[in-house]
């Protein structure tokens, strides 16, 4: 059977640090309050010239790097980003010219913090279904362009950058419990919890791009149980149980979310890539920033079995497993 195995990752970050201590000097808040309540110590700033199309090229030059790969050969680019450099053209268009790889596919997902596993299973549907052999996937994000930086609530939260993963067509044995690939996904969305975290303007209704607005107490108790099933789901549908898991790579929102949802599914927190502390929540970003951080460090090995989990804004959720 055909499967979409990973082959290499990279990252990208804004060149501008900023510490809880300098959130500290430009709003209500403190460190502590921070580090207690979110796990947060640091996030990037994109500053001038920094865009998500920037970043996300810088991404997808480095995953192409480590996997070895000439951008010539990438025939489908999915760019998950809720903060593209323009209303359209999709900002996948951008790195593909960026890159120099123009003709294949090229285009953009939006589903905030959970676009980086739809834009991942999307790849995985075209690549097993032969509409491409090599896929660059991205979750690239400025959030800071869409922050309030009044609201103490949400400003202290986010922070910018990119993650991106190629991704290739492999033909494999499906009953050899080592083959690599992507071997289950699940995605979800439900519509009704719009206003708990949503942007206030928009093309077709303020004509503005708008501010982030989040209830986050509300989100954090969806976000526990919505991602324990998923997972769940995901492990049961595949045949594994949690002790299987090599790693989980969580969309990284808020360090106690990662904590609880490890407990609700038996989890030893060594097992899990935190880097919310370095990075804030970036979004769609966030999975395969974290994803390329732990492999740089030499945590994630090649041959590991690895749940990449995500929910945001939609509310939309999804899990994806897979051997990398
Ligand atoms: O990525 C998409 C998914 N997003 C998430 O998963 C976010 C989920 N939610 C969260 O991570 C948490 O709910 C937050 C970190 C946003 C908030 O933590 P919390 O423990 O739920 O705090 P809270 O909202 O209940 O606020 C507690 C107190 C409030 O004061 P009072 O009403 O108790 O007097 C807030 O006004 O903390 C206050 N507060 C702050 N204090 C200092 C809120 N923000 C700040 C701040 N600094 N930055």
């Amino acid at each position: 059977m055909l499967r979409s195995v990973i082959r290499g990752s990279g990252s990208a970050l804004p060149k501008r640090a900023v510490s809880n201590a300098e959130m500290a000097a430009m709003v209500d808040t403190t460190d502590e309050w921070i580090v207690e309540r979110t796990g947060i110590r640091n996030r990037y700033i994109a500053g001038e010239g920094e865009t998500t199309a920037t970043l996300a090229t810088e991404a997808a030059r480095q995953a192409l790097a480590a996997a070895g790969i000439d951008a010539s050969e990438v025939g489908l680019i999915v760019l998950a980003t809720a903060t593209p450099d323009q209303t359209f053209p999709a900002s996948a268009t951008q790195v593909q010219h960026a890159l120099g790889c123009n003709g294949g596919i090229a285009f953009d997902v939006a589903a905030v913090c959970s676009g980086f596993l739809y834009a991942l299973s999307v790849a995985d549907s075209m690549l097993k279904t032969g509409m491409a052999k090599t896929a660059l996937v991205i979750g690239s994000e400025t959030f800071s362009r869409i922050l309030d930086w009044d609201d103490r609530t949400t400003c202290v939260l986010f922070g910018d950058g990119a993650g991106a993963m190629v991704l290739q067509a492999q033909e494999v044995d499906e009953n050899d419990p080592a083959a690599p690939g992507i071997i289950a996904t699940k995605l979800h969305a439900d519509g009704r919890h719009n206003e708990l975290l949503y942007v206030d303007g928009g093309p077709s209704t303020t004509g503005t791009v708008g501010k982030l607005r989040m209830r986050g107490k509300e989100v954090f108790r969806h976000a526990v149980t919505n991602l324990a099933q998923v997972l769940q789901d995901v492990l049961a549908h595949s045949g594994y149980t949690a002790t299987d898991l090599d790693w989980v790579v969580p969309h990284q929102a808020n360090a106690r979310i990662l904590d609880a949802t490890a407990r609700k599914l038996g989890l030893p927190a060594e097992k899990v890539i935190v880097t919310v502390d370095r990075h804030a929540n970036t979004s769609a970003a966030s999975v395969p920033l974290a994803y390329d951080t732990a492999v740089r460090d030499g945590r994630i090995k090649p041959g590991d079995l690895v749940m990449f989990e995500a929910m945001g804004g939609g509310f939309t959720w999804g899990a994806s497993l897979a051997r990398v």
